[in-house]
């Protein structure tokens, strides 16, 4: 902001091209627009075409003076399923492709930039912030917990105990990460510490993407002092300005029905949202539905997709199951023949849909139990519904969110590494009959806590106007 302009702090916020990552980096963004400041949201051209095909983006932020969407490339083909392992070569290509247009696109934006709030899982937004003299706050769209051990990951290495070389080393305790000594096992680490996911590009993106926050002004994580308080003080003890601002939906939510606001909350999806599911579920008797949601990346094999078909429809529960259409990875020429018996059991207490308003059917009144993968946007909505999770975790992140889940904050069970019909159906009746009692519980308490915390003084809302003020003070 030029020194005396009377334009308010203009900032440009920049996801990752990811539905997690855009979904939590939207509505940080509107919250921005409400607090009066100028925000330029970059977006791939790919998920903003999606996002005004399948949302009213671009009529809600249409109300807000001083907004406007810019576009790059992300240097994928058009055709790129960007999603499963494919959608790790996101990283190389926006490093080659989509830098050098970023950076011309910063140079001649105006009003001229406050600061950037640029998604600390891509590399090249701080160096090229530093060269034009831009100041940068992180966004981590990923748990705390996550976010640590990645940082720990150089001195993991030092330390031997990563690469995990084999199945005899999943269960030893990892002693390298502070705070997580007495509970973190190999198996629980980032799928990328594995031999066999432990690829140079994947260790050297996450661990320089997590190492060179230490150069931005800020790091902004999506998450709550209740909930993560422990981890959130080891970060502090290297990290000098982090606000921990959870629930954005929630704020958002509470800052749109607001009188003078005009607009409403929607969805970010990048797919057509098929919201039959909605009244679906309102036939389904109160808690009796399991949802299930593998996120927007995690593609299955078809014997995994199976396994769980089998273990839902043997465990008798009704469940909604979210089924992108590139959810199942298919091999050439298969045939889509599925046993009989699952499409009646399925016809008969299921529903599978491409994609539904998730953070709806999960304060729907039916659902009573959420499996998940474990994605960190996909986590929070949950505990702040207050429903118990089973977690099968995919990759990156979601292994440590699951051990957390499990064994930390006791929301749920951690179906990491089996995926077997009869695990499935057990883990089921579990969750939703046997041992549902104690999940309910302390799922309703932490739900109470991630409540407190948007309140007026709760951290997350303490933490969301530190970080209005400062972007105040910084002069671009
Ligand atoms: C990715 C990583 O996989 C995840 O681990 C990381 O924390 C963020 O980036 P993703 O796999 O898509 O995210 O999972 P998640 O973080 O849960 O984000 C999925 C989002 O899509 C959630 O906000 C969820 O509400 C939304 N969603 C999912 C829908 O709106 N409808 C659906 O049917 C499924």
């Amino acid at each position: 902001m030029e020194k005396g302009s009377s334009n308010p702090p203009h900032v440009l916020i920049f996801p990752l091209p990811a539905q997690g990552h855009v979904n939590s980096m939207l509505k940080l963004a509107e919250l921005l627009c409400l607090s009066g400041l100028y925000v330029t949201f970059v977006n791939s051209e790919h998920n903003h075409e999606r996002l005004v095909r399948f949302t009213d983006l671009q009529v809600r932020f249409s109300q807000y003076q001083g907004f406007q969407f810019k576009t790059v490339a992300d240097g994928l083909p058009v055709e790129h399923q960007r999603t499963g392992y494919k959608f790790l070569e996101t990283f190389e290509a926006m490093k080659v492709v989509t830098k050098p247009i970023f950076k011309e696109m910063v140079k001649g934006i105006t009003p001229s930039l406050s600061c950037i709030i640029g998604d600390g899982a891509s590399e090249f937004v701080l160096e090229a912030a530093i060269e034009i003299g831009i100041p940068v706050i992180h966004f981590r769209t990923v748990s705390s917990c996550s976010f640590w051990s990645y940082f720990c990951i150089p001195d993991m290495i030092k330390a031997g105990e990563i690469p995990i070389k084999g199945s005899e080393e999943m269960d030893r305790i990892v002693t390298t990460v502070p705070g997580m000594e007495t509970f973190l096992r190999c198996r629980d680490l980032p799928s990328f510490c594995r031999v066999d996911g432990m690829s140079d590009l994947n260790l050297q993106v996450m661990t320089n993407c997590t190492r060179q926050s230490l150069r931005a002004r800020g790091l902004i994580l999506n998450t709550f002092e209740d909930l993560e308080g422990p981890t959130l003080s080891q970060i502090r003890r290297r990290f000098s300005n982090v606000y921990s601002i959870g629930h954005l939906h929630e704020h958002l939510r509470k800052k749109l029905i607001e009188p003078k606001h005009q607009t409403h909350q929607s969805s970010n999806s990048l797919w057509e949202v098929d919201r039959n599911c909605m009244s679906w579920l309102d036939k389904q008797p109160s808690k009796s539905v399991l949802y299930v949601s593998f996120g927007s990346l995690a593609v299955t094999t078809k014997e995994q997709f199976l396994e769980f078909w089998h273990g839902l429809v043997d465990s008798k529960k009704r469940f909604l199951w979210v089924m992108r259409a590139d959810s199942v990875a298919k091999r050439d020429g298969e045939a889509e023949d599925y046993p009989p018996e699952l499409v009646e059991g399925t016809k008969e207490r299921g529903l599978i849909v491409e994609w539904t308003p998730q953070e709806e059917v999960l304060a729907h009144e039916a659902v009573g139990g959420f499996l998940t993968h474990g994605g960190w946007n996909s986590t929070l909505e949950s505990i702040a519904a207050g429903v118990p999770m089973i977690c099968w975790p995919y990759f990156a992140d979601q292994q440590i969110n699951s051990r957390f889940v499990g064994e930390v904050w006791k929301l749920g069970l951690d179906m990491k590494d089996v995926c077997d019909r009869k695990v499935v159906e057990k883990m089921v009746n579990d969750l939703m009959e046997d041992k549902r009692e104690e999940f309910v519980r302390s799922a309703a308490k932490m739900a109470e806590l991630a409540r407190n915390s948007v309140s007026e003084g709760g951290s997350s809302s303490h933490n969301l106007n530190c970080l209005i003020e400062d972007i105040r003070l910084m002069i671009g």
